[in-house]
């Protein structure tokens, strides 16, 4: 069976661009293959968040997972700073990726820009997201669209040490979803929805019907009157088309067909969101209330994750000549 492995932040504000581009796609999956997937609190270090509202995001971010159709009976859910070995094989894909690739990553180029401190976290990130990926035999890694570069990069790095130290790793590829991989910012439509840029523009997940539907009611269209599916000249309106099309399962150019004027086109989609989003706001209401019970299922999780993750650092360890490990001395 194919195995699939994907990551998110922590961050708050798990927004519609993440369920369209990534968790949709993650709950499909655990059918015929063998999913893993992993809330990734270290990446979030980077950026130096706050402690206390880390460790509630990150809890609130794998109930999120489980509300959206994760099922931690059939994948593997679990926290990454659990398990040791990602920061572990994360030194040496450090060692294995060069110092230009990394710095020809725009997201860590566009991250640095907008920031007063940029972390040596920061810039290695994409080598411990290979790492992330590889411990797991991962064939395939199913991500939104910005996710492209650094699973390109994983690769790359895989081959390396594959060609360095003999055959190591395997070399996987990365998913994207046809419609909902990019989704843009309601207001700033040529930018893409993100949970960094607090704005009217971002639909969170957990946000309430009202006010979801009130944000697509004053989504930012152009002036024309025409609907038609043409991201350069009316990202706006395609944006719309995009994300109805990606929450009713057509294509844009589909649904682009059956609108003439754009106030029914913005109704329609918060309507076809909001039917995406209640189940979800539904159960996370349910499991929010009993975080204990998120924490034994993640605790379960990282331990499944560790068998796996334990035997591909050791082969990785060992083709690159470090010496085995020696027992722990008995206690005295
Ligand atoms: P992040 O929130 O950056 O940890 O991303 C988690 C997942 O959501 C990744 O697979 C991203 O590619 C995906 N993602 C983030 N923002 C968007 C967006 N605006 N449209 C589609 N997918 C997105
Ligand atoms: N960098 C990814 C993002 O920002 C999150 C991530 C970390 C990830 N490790 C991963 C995604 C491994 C896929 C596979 O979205």
């Amino acid at each position: 069976m194919a195995r699939v492995f994907s990551g998110i932040q922590p961050s708050g504000g798990m927004h519609l661009g993440n369920l369209l581009g990534a968790l949709r796609n993650w709950a499909a999956y655990q059918s015929e293959h063998e999913a893993v997937y992993c809330v990734v609190d270290l990446h979030a270090l980077t950026t130096a968040p706050d402690p206390a509202e880390l460790r509630e995001h990150t809890l609130a971010a794998a109930a999120l997972l489980m509300s959206a159709g994760i099922d931690p009976e059939r994948s593997t859910l679990f926290v990454q700073s659990s398990v040791g070995e990602h920061a572990e094989l994360a030194w040496m894909m450090e060692c294995t990726v060069g110092f230009g690739e990394l710095r020809r990553m725009t997201q860590f180029k566009d991250k640095a820009d907008r920031s007063d401190f940029v972390s040596a976290g920061l810039f290695t990130y994409p080598a411990l997201q290979a790492a992330d990926i590889l411990l797991y035999d991962t064939d395939l890694v199913p991500v939104g669209d910005d996710q492209r570069q650094h699973i390109e990069l994983c690769r790359d790095i895989a081959e390396r040490f594959n060609h360095r130290y003999g055959d190591t790793f395997t070399v996987p590829a990365h998913v994207i979803p046809e419609t909902g991989a990019r989704v843009m910012d309601l207001q700033n439509p040529t930018d893409k929805m993100s949970k960094s840029l607090e704005s009217a523009g971002t639909v969170a997940i957990l946000e309430e019907a009202a006010a979801v539907a009130r944000k697509f009611k004053r989504a930012v269209t152009d002036s024309e009157n025409e609907v038609r599916y043409d991201p350069v000249a009316k990202p706006g309106v395609s944006n719309l088309l995009g994300i109805l099309a990606s929450a009713s399962g057509r294509t844009p150019q589909a649904v682009a067909g059956e609108y003439t004027q754009y106030g029914p086109l913005k109704a329609d989609t918060a309507d076809a969101v909001n039917s995406l989003l209640d189940p979800i706001r539904n159960r996370y209401a349910e499991l929010s209330s009993d975080p204990a019970e998120v924490a034994r299922l993640l605790a379960a999780g990282a331990d499944k994750a560790r068998t796996t993750a334990a035997a591909t650092l050791k082969r990785a360890q060992t083709n690159a000549g470090l010496l085995p490990r020696p027992p722990l001395a008995p206690s005295s």
